[in-house]
This record gives structure tokens, sequence and C-alpha cells, in this order.
């Protein structure tokens, strides 16, 4: 992976100071999905340590669906969704959580034979909640966790100590 790619594909990263919240300065990913080229270098950072040993991608609601449906895509195969309480029609497995800004709870269906193995992707690593919440529940429902990769970690956050090993194509 050519790293210029990646350098402009980072720079399309648009930054908006007090959203959502004063003081908070969002990274809007918006721009840099939105462009062929950043998209496909990102997707390809985010397989490659994982190349050949997932059989399907999981992302989190609700930035996590844009890249693991692509990144499944090019892998070659599929995606599940992990979602916010109340979504799904049949959840079997549930975790709540703390956010950089909130609570949350998410859930999963168990539509895949136990022993699948899951690349868990998101956009962002904060303090790692959220994916700490992922793991625990594709482990719940007997998948097995095959790695986790993010478009962004944010790391003054210290989300990996939270979260347990991230790749993170983008570290801030
Ligand atoms: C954001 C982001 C990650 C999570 C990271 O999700 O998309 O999922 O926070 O934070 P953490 O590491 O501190 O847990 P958000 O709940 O804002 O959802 P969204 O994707 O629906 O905007």
């Amino acid at each position: 992976m050519p790293s210029d790619a990646l350098a402009r594909a980072e720079s399309l990263i648009a930054l908006t100071p007090d959203f959502p919240e004063p003081g908070i300065l969002f990274r809007d990913i918006s721009p840099l999905l939105a462009d062929a080229a950043a998209l496909r270098a990102v997707v390809d950072a985010l397989i490659e340590p994982f190349a050949g040993t997932f059989d399907v991608v999981a992302g989190v609601e609700a930035r996590g669906f844009l890249l693991a449906g692509a990144v499944a895509v090019a892998a070659g195969v599929g995606t599940v969704p992990i979602r916010k309480a109340g979504k799904l029609p049949r959840p079997a497995a549930s975790v709540s959580y703390d956010l950089e800004y909130g609570k949350a709870t998410i859930e999963m269906a168990a539509d895949l034979p136990e022993g699948t193995r899951v690349l868990l992707v998101d956009d962002v690593l904060a303090t790692g909640g959220t994916l700490r919440a992922g793991r625990a529940v594709l482990a719940e429902l007997g998948y097995v966790l095959a790695g986790t990769a993010v478009l962004m970690e944010l790391e003054a956050l210290g989300g990996q100590q939270v979260a347990g090993p991230v790749h993170a194509v983008f570290r801030v």
C-alpha cells in the first residue's frame, strides 16, 4: 500500500470543533469515504494484517457499517451488524458500556455458526468501550475474534488498554 494514498486519505478527514459537544474535536470521515481512491486505500489497509484469517466482517453501528461492508466485499466475505439496542429483530447477545460521551448497549444476532472467525471493524477507537463490548458479544455467541481494526485511533484516550489489541490505519 503506497503511503501517499493513505496520507491523501487521511487528509480528507474533516476536523470539526465543538461537535457533538463543546470542547470535542470531531473527525468526520465522510469526505474520505466519498472518495473512491481513499476508500480503497483504507479498506486495503484495514484488511492487510488479517488477510485470509476471517470468515466474516462485523461492523459496529453506525459508522462501522460503512467500513465493514466495504472491507467484506474487498475480502470476498460477508458482513454482519453489531447494532445499538432495540434495532435487531432477533438479538441473541447484549452488552452495555460507557462511551467517550454517554452510555450505550450493543446487540448481535446469532446467525453465524459457532466458531466463525470474525474481523471486528469500527471507524474510531476512542476510550475502547465500544470495541470491548463488541468483543464481548462475539465471545458470548461463540465466535472467534480474528482481529479488530479501526480507521482511526485517538491515542491519548488509551483505548488499546481497554479494548485489547486494535489495528489502526491512522493514529492521531
Ligand atoms: C463512536 C465511534 C465508535 C465509538 C468509539 O460511536 O463510531 O463506535 O464511538 O468510542 P469508544 O472507543 O470510546 O467506545 P457512536 O456511538 O458515536 O456511534 P455512531 O457511529 O453511530 O456515530
